[in-house]
């Protein structure tokens, strides 16, 4: 297959780009020639590469930052996402979408299924959703996979950052009461791969297995343990962190769908941090 993806110099992009060039034909242009947010640059991209399938990875990905920049993150996660849903829908291409757990509030007592309402409890999550309404407004053909709490060996994310503070510091404060799945790229990468072959349409959950979730608190631990560090992990509460963006109490995504669908073998968190680390 002739895929386009965008985002390409993303965190999830960078690992998936190889995955998905070991079967098929990548066209991954930097974000300056494919700026999802001018519908003509993607009209114009999609008319000379004529893809099979479109991949999405861009996205405006700064949770707290959203908050203040609520404009700019709708521009991208929303209407960035209708342009390519119209571009798709002009040339019957199919469309696949990375988006989150963070559509839902967090009140739930069991993971997410894909047919859950859904209630953003942040800008972020706002913008995202608003992604995937135009998606299922204007496409028939369309894949909408929500992951979350992503990492991978670049980028910003948890795992780099608790690597970084637990070599600058003997203790390290880490909030142990917002429960929910680390994904690895790697996981993430052969899920989507999976899903896009499949020709499965809808919405998938893939996150790495936590058997009902961990707390950060647990990650950053099998983190520093797994690397050897010394540095002492402390629980403290969501209260105790605040941050500008509100965050959901719990959002373990359920993969249910997905195996039935693909097949999709979840990986226990720990197998595959232990592999990145
Ligand atoms: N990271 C997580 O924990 C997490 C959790 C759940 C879901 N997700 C979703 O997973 C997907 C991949 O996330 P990621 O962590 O790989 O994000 P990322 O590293 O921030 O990558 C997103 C890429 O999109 C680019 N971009 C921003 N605006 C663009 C535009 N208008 N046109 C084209 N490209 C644009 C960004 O460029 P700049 O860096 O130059 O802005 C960046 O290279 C996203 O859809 C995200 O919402 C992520």
């Amino acid at each position: 297959m002739k895929i386009l993806l965008t985002g390409s110099k993303g965190m999830l992009a960078q690992d998936l780009i190889p995955v998905l060039k070991e079967s098929h034909e990548v066209f991954a242009p930097p974000e300056e020639e494919l700026d999802i947010t001018k519908r003509d640059v993607l009209y114009n991209s999609l008319n000379t590469t004529l893809p099979d399938f479109v991949v999405n990875c861009a996205a405006y990905t700064n949770v707290d930052k959203a908050e203040e920049e609520r404009e700019k993150a709708f521009l991208v996660n929303g209407i960035g996402v209708q342009n390519l849903a119209l571009v798709c829908a002009d040339a019957g291409t199919p469309l696949c979408h990375i988006s989150t757990d963070y559509v839902f509030d967090g009140e739930n007592n069991k993971p997410y299924t894909p047919f859950d309402n859904t209630h953003p409890i942040n800008t972020y999550g706002e913008s995202k959703l608003a992604g995937e309404k135009y998606i299922q407004w204007i496409l028939k053909k369309f894949s909408i996979i929500r992951t979350s709490w992503l990492y991978g060996i670049r980028g910003s994310n948890f795992v780099l950052t608790i690597l970084r503070l637990a070599k600058e510091q003997s203790t390290i404060r880490v909030v142990n009461d917002q429960v929910g799945s680390p994904t690895s790229t790697v996981t993430l990468s052969s899920g989507i791969k999976k899903v896009i072959e499949s020709g499965a349409y809808g919405i998938y959950h893939i996150t790495d297995e936590t058997d009902g979730g961990i707390s950060w608190f647990d990650f950053a631990k099998e983190i520093i343990r797994i690397s050897g560090l010394k540095t002492e992990v402390i629980p403290i509460t969501t209260e105790e962190y605040p941050r500008p963006a509100k965050r959901p109490r719990y959002s373990v995504l359920d993969m249910e769908m997905t195996r039935l669908a693909i097949g999709f073998k979840p990986v226990d968190w720990k197998v595959a941090l232990t592999k990145l680390l």
